[in-house]
């Protein structure tokens, strides 16, 4: 049965860097182009560690510097029930998608893609930024600002509510 709100989740590892700037940018282009009453997003993370933490101070400082608001969102780790709400599960990386992969029940793998292969002309996967300097969060936030507006230039591929 198709709904007519499209539930969009991303996942890093932390949910502290890069899925909450990716829920960041999505949010914005969403707002930019009047499509934000059709979806819902949110973010997670495949670890735990930062459960109910605010962003990373460096991600919220750099999205901001771009317009993008971070600070409502708090970290929360995958749970099973995300593989039956979400339409669309968008991984950051390999591991992640692994992850994702490993976890899902059978039916839910069709909806777990890694978020840059809409963007095929770039690498695919965001790199993790923790434990970089201040551009790695600059680099991400260029990756995912090209990802965001390929998935709604391709809105075919994520209006995604029913099956293949
Ligand atoms: P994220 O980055 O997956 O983009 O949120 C990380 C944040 C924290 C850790 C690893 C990656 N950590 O190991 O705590």
């Amino acid at each position: 049965m198709s709904r007519s709100v499209t539930r969009v989740l991303f996942v890093c590892l932390g949910n502290i860097c890069r899925s909450p700037s990716a829920q960041g940018v999505f949010e914005a282009r969403l707002r930019e182009r009047g499509l934000q009453s059709g979806y819902q997003v949110d973010s997670a993370g495949t670890g735990g560690y930062h459960e109910g933490e605010p962003p990373d101070r460096r991600a919220t400082a750099a999205a901001r510097q771009r317009g993008y608001d971070l600070s409502a969102q708090r970290a929360r780790a995958v749970r099973d029930s995300d593989f039956t709400e979400f339409d669309l599960i968008l991984a950051m990386d390999q591991s992640n998608l692994d992850n994702l992969l490993a976890r899902a029940p059978a039916a839910a793998r069709s909806r777990i893609r890694l978020f840059m292969s809409v963007a095929p002309e770039l690498p695919q996967e965001v790199p993790d930024p923790y434990f970089g300097g201040e551009q790695g969060f600059e680099q991400v936030l260029d990756m995912l600002e090209t990802a965001a507006d390929a998935w709604l230039d391709v809105s075919v591929s994520i209006q995604y509510a029913g099956p293949e």
